[in-house]
C-alpha cells in the first residue's frame, strides 16, 4: 500500500485525474471502476477539463460502478447513476453504451451474478477509484464479521445514513444498496483510494495502521499489490 499526503483535495483530484488520463491514454479501451460520493469530485472535475482541452478521450472506455441505491429509480437525481451523468459522463465523450451500473431494482441474485460476470466478460477492472466512509467501508461494504467476495445487496449503517442523507433532503434516502463486494474490488489490477476531511481521519488510521479486518473494510487493501492512497492533511492527521 503506498501512501501519498496533499494539502489540498483539490491537489489530490489533480493527482488521481491524471493516473485516469493516463491510464486511458496508454490504453484507451480500458475498464475503469468509478466511485460516487464528494471524493472523486475534483477528479472527474480535471479529467473533464482534460477532455475539453483535447487531451484524452474517454469514448472506448468501459466503465463499472461501485454501487447503486434500491428502491430508487435510476433517473431520480439521487441515484447514482444521476451523479456520474452530471458529474463526469456528460462532460465526457464516455459512450452510455458501455457504462455499466448495479440495477438496485432488480432480484437480488441474478442481478448481482450479472454484474459479476459483466466485469469478468469485459476482461476485469483496470483501475478502480474508491472513496473511504466515516466507517472504513469501501464501497458500501459496512463493518462485518467478514470480507464479502461478490456483488450483494447490503443493509447500510446508521452511520452511512447519517453521512448520505444530506443529499435527500427531507426524502428518507434508501436503507439497501447493492455493491461490488471486497472480493470484486480486490480483483482490480490497479486501486487508488481518496480520504479527504477530518472525518476520515480515524478510518484512514485504521485502514493504513491497523491489522486487515472486516471491522474496517478497507485495511483489506493493504493486502492489495498495487493500491494507492491519496489523503489530505486533516484525513491524515492520525498518522
Ligand atoms: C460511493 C461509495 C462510497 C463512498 C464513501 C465516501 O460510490 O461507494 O464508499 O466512496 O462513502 O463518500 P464521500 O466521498 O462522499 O465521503
Amino acid at each position: 500500500m503506498k501512501v501519498i499526503v496533499l494539502d489540498t483535495a483539490a491537489q489530490i483530484g489533480e493527482e488521481v485525474g491524471k493516473i485516469f488520463v493516463d491510464q486511458v491514454n496508454a490504453k484507451p479501451d480500458s475498464v475503469l471502476g468509478l466511485a460516487t460520493g464528494m471524493s472523486p469530485v475534483p477528479t472527474y472535475d480535471y479529467m473533464a477539463k482534460e477532455y475539453a482541452a483535447g487531451n484524452v478521450s474517454f469514448k472506448n472506455v468501459t466503465t463499472f460502478n461501485l454501487d447503486e441505491y434500491c428502491d430508487l429509480p435510476k433517473s431520480d437525481k439521487n441515484s447514482f447513476y444521476s451523479f456520474m451523468v452530471d458529474n463526469l459522463f456528460s462532460r465526457t465523450d464516455v459512450d452510455l453504451n458501455k457504462v455499466n451500473f448495479i440495477d438496485g431494482n432488480a432480484e437480488e441474485k441474478a442481478e448481482c451474478e450479472r454484474y459479476e460476470k459483466a466485469i469478468e466478460n469485459a476482461g476485469g477492472i483496470d483501475l478502480q477509484l474508491l472513496g473511504i466512509g466515516t466507517n472504513g467501508h469501501i464501497g458500501f461494504n459496512e463493518p462485518a464479521d467478514e470480507f464479502t467476495q461478490h456483488t450483494y445487496k447490503v443493509k447500510l449503517t446508521d452511520s452511512t445514513i447519517a453521512s448520505n442523507q444530506k443529499f435527500f433532503g427531507d426524502v428518507p434516502m434508501p436503507r439497501y444498496a447493492m455493491t461490488m463486494g471486497i472480493g470484486s474490488i480486490m480483483k482490480a489490477k490497479k486501486i487508488v483510494l481518496i480520504a479527504t476531511g477530518e472525518s476520515k481521519a480515524k478510518a484512514a488510521y485504521a485502514m493504513i495502521k491497523g491489522e486487515v479486518s472486516p471491522s474496517c473494510p478497507a485495511s483489506v487493501l493493504q493486502n492489495h499489490e498495487d493500491a494507492v492512497i491519496f489523503l489530505d492533511k486533516e484525513a491524515a492527521k492520525l498518522l
